[in-house]
């Protein structure tokens, strides 16, 4: 586990330049999953360089898959095919990655290995009976702890039959937990979800030669078919540009292009929201890469004004809601949230941890089962906590920058899962963040 770490940030000048943010987290993932299980050398490119998606590539390392890091962002993967991984006998570490850990038991339930699947402190207490029980339905043997918690215990030489299933909640990681299962199932395996989720895995195993049928909301794959190594493109992280897209909105004089960013139309959610507030981005130069679309986002300063969050927006923005929270706290008018109760088994309860550092914070926030009504207004400086989640700190970071006083944002380590050098780029483009604590100084606010 990282070592603990606290930021002081507080108010910088407008945001202004030109910046690439890193790789998606998803695409990464399943970039280095479908490569270790194919055939022949996957190569990927802009993977991301965090603890989440390393921890992926530590897993199938540890299965006996060779990967090399020709240089920093590219991965080549050394494919051992479908039923290739070895056995380990130490538990396989997935860090803080519900992603990781998720899909890993889908890919891992039919393969014949045995294997125990662990996390820190956070994904220990995060919900897997969501992928567990349809696993299970197939035929595959997890134990979990008795509150469907992990360790999760896969015990292998369980052939899985294909189901067709509908998932309760709208989450690719059930999805693609399912489909990865469906590779190793005899007969078609068939998704269905209340509301269409980021297609990623679909997109994928079509790049590496896998039939599979997917239309938004529904994805069909038949077992019993081979993956080929291929070349991954992985495009910025649309998640990452959020942080920047709400600072250069709610901080006046700015404006920041941020470069290469994934606009998957299951990620942009923020970017409606947003421009429903009064946002000033424009998307340019829209380009296809890896089979995403792609394009730059130029970001202004508006003023913005509070909105009711259409719900079906929820999905699509998922990951973004601690820094809507942001914009919303600082814009003019009530903001309401309404229908995203998953908040509360992310990487940490983020309706409560975001209603409490903000409301630390002087905003007016009332906190409701599954979301939140936020009133705009002005922030004052304080102590807060991200609870070791790193879209907290990321997002209590940008709140600073129109706080009128200093934010002492405590326990921010874990933003190296998604986000490596996150502090050190919004520097660059005029945020005033940096570590807190003695000697440490010149990297912090007062080093601009
Ligand atoms: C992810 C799906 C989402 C998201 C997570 C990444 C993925 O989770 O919150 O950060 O890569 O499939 P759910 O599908 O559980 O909502």
């Amino acid at each position: 586990m990282s070592a603990r770490l606290d930021w002081i940030a507080r108010r910088g000048t407008p945001l202004r330049g030109r910046i690439a943010v890193p790789g998606d987290k998803s695409v990464s993932h399943r970039a280095v999953m479908l490569g270790a299980v194919a055939e022949g050398i996957t190569t990927v490119r802009g993977f991301l360089e965090g603890e989440d998606t390393r921890a992926t590539a530590a897993v199938m390392r540890q299965l006996g898959v060779h990967i090399e890091t020709p240089r920093e962002g590219e991965r080549l993967i050394y494919g051992v095919g479908l039923r290739g991984l070895r056995p380990a006998s130490a538990p396989l570490d997935c860090g803080n990655a519900g992603t990781g850990m998720r899909l890993l038991a889908g890919l891992f339930a039919g393969h014949g290995l045995d294997c125990t699947l662990v996390g820190d402190a956070s994904l220990s207490q995060r919900p897997m009976r969501r992928v567990v029980d349809p696993l299970r339905a197939m035929g595959a043997r997890i134990d979990t702890r008795p509150d469907g918690t992990p360790p999760l215990r896969i015990h292998g030489g369980h052939p899985l039959r294909a189901i067709a299933y509908e998932t309760p909640v709208a989450s690719a990681q059930v999805k693609s937990a399912l489909l990865l299962a469906g590779l190793y199932a005899e007969g078609t395996t068939e998704v269905r979800e209340p509301h269409p989720t980021r297609d990623y895995t679909e997109r994928m195993l079509a790049a590496f030669g896998w039939p599979v049928e997917f239309a938004p909301g529904i994805a069909r794959v038949l077992g019993g078919h081979r993956l080929r190594g291929t070349e991954i493109r992985v495009p910025g992280d649309f998640s990452s540009a959020a942080f920047f897209m709400v600072a250069a909105s709610v901080v006046p004089g700015s404006e920041l292009v941020l470069t290469g960013v994934g606009v998957n139309p299951r990620r942009t959610g923020l970017l409606a929201a947003l421009r429903a507030m009064g946002a000033d981005i424009r998307e340019s130069n829209p380009r296809e890469s890896g089979g995403e679309p792609v394009a730059d986002l130029t970001i202004r300063h508006a003023p913005l004004r509070g909105i009711e969050v259409p719900e079906d927006l929820v999905p699509d923005m998922i990951d973004e809601f601690p820094a809507l929270f942001v914009a919303a706290a600082l814009a003019e008018g009530t903001t309401v949230v309404r229908g995203a109760a998953e908040l509360r088994v992310k990487e940490s309860d983020r309706l409560a941890g975001m209603s409490a550092a903000l409301r630390a914070l002087g905003a007016e926030i009332e906190e409701t089962p599954d979301g939140a009504r936020i009133v705009g207004g002005r922030l004052h400086g304080g102590e807060v906590d991200s609870h070791g989640d790193h879209r907290l700190a990321m997002s209590l970071a940008i709140a600073a920058q129109c706080s009128e006083g200093e934010v002492l944002i405590r326990d921010c380590a874990n933003v190296a899962t998604s986000f490596p050098g996150f502090d050190a780029l919004a520097r660059g483009v005029g945020v005033a963040v940096g570590e807190s604590g003695i000697g440490n100084r010149e990297s912090g606010p007062e080093g601009m």
